[in-house]
């Protein structure tokens, strides 16, 4: 078998983001760990960041994140760039730049062939490079299913940090690219999904958030994360309780990719949605009437989801005439911040 006929879906039940421990049981794990606060340590795990930050000196801070999963896509090439793409996002989404790079691995080398693994690699690389980032080493154990993703070290100056705490009442909320990664890799699997949305939305997984970090930077925004396997709704919520306001979100301003409300319509409801369902429920009050199959939507776990982020309302329009020039067609203004009021988000129809 050669690894252009290798199909990686084969060997996994739940790809890409959707592997992730669900979001509730890990915090109860989370909790029993503490260390103490150090000065330095700018970002830390209590406010549910993409990555820790830790400052050198005044000039410079270390972002450093770690991302890995199993196949979200049958072909390994593809694969690879998806799960890089996917762990660079955390730099990007503390607005810093990619420095070094790291593989994670686990391939079983007597179950399939190596090309395969040549392949996936070759993905990765091909991501970190165009992250304008050095790959400097990794790990490979025997594993099954595979694995793969990377471990990235970026920087940011100490000031310039782009965390879930930043927002404050009167902020406009923007993501960047469409939801629906999860509901169209489940109707590839299912056979529901049109090959022509699949393929976009593959292309959308393996799109850096370079670029819309740059614009986050030249735009001045404090507070902002990527959108992963905790649905736009789970991460949403972390950043509102991290930063005591409350979000309005307007579901229909929400950008989807073609074809997934209508194949979450056609029943196509990935399990880790009714996951971050559970996670959100008590902190979000959605509007009477509000269509079920879009509510879903927000909660889709995303594979190397856009950017979300708050920003001054009056730079809204220069923020998305540069976010389309970058190449994310779909980037726009989903919602607003407003002051902590029971909720941690209102959906609005
Ligand atoms: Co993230
Ligand atoms: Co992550």
């Amino acid at each position: 078998m050669s690894a252009a006929s290798f199909d990686l879906l084969t060997t996994v039940e739940y790809g890409g983001c959707s592997a992730k421990l669900a979001p509730g049981r890990l915090a109860e794990v989370l909790k029993e760990l503490s260390q103490p606060a150090h000065p330095d340590l700018l970002v830390d795990i209590t406010t549910h960041d993409d990555a820790g930050v830790y400052r050198l000196n005044d000039e410079t801070a270390l972002i450093q994140t770690v991302d890995f999963f199993p196949p979200v896509c049958g072909d390994p090439r593809t694969f690879g760039r998806i799960a890089a793409a996917n762990a660079l996002s955390d730099v990007y989404a503390m607005g810093g730049r990619v420095l070094t790079a790291m593989n994670i691995v686990g391939f079983p080398a007597t179950r399939i062939p190596l090309e395969v693994l040549a392949e996936i690699l070759a993905g990765g690389q091909e991501k970190v490079l165009e992250a304008g980032g050095l790959m400097v080493g990794g790990h490979t154990i025997d594993d099954w299913p595979p694995k793969y993703g990377l471990a990235v070290t970026g920087i940011v100056h100490p000031q310039r940090v782009i965390a879930n705490a930043g927002l404050r009442p009167g902020l406009a909320l923007i993501l960047t690219k469409p939801l629906g990664t999860g509901t169209l890799v489940a109707g590839q699997r299912t056979g529901l999904a049109a090959d022509a949305d699949y393929r976009i939305a593959l292309e959308t997984m393996q799109q850096l958030n370079r670029a819309g970090a740059e614009i986050m930077q030249a735009c001045d925004v404090k507070a902002g994360t990527d959108i992963t396997g905790f649905g736009l709704l789970g991460h949403a919520m972390q950043m509102a309780d991290a930063s005591k306001v409350t979000l309005r979100i307007q579901a229909s301003r929400v950008p989807l990719l073609a074809g997934a409300h209508a194949l979450a319509e056609a029943g196509c409801l990935p399990g880790a949605m009714f996951r971050n369902l559970d996670y959100v429920e008590k902190k979000v009050r959605f509007a009477a009437g509000l269509d079920y199959s879009l509510k879903m939507q927000l909660l889709d776990p995303q594979t190397s989801g856009g950017l979300f982020f708050g920003i001054a309302p009056e730079r809204v329009p220069a923020a998305l005439a540069r976010l389309r020039d970058a190449g994310y067609a779909s980037a726009a203004l989903v919602g607003e911040t407003v002051p902590r009021a029971g909720h941690s988000i209102e959906v609005l129809r």
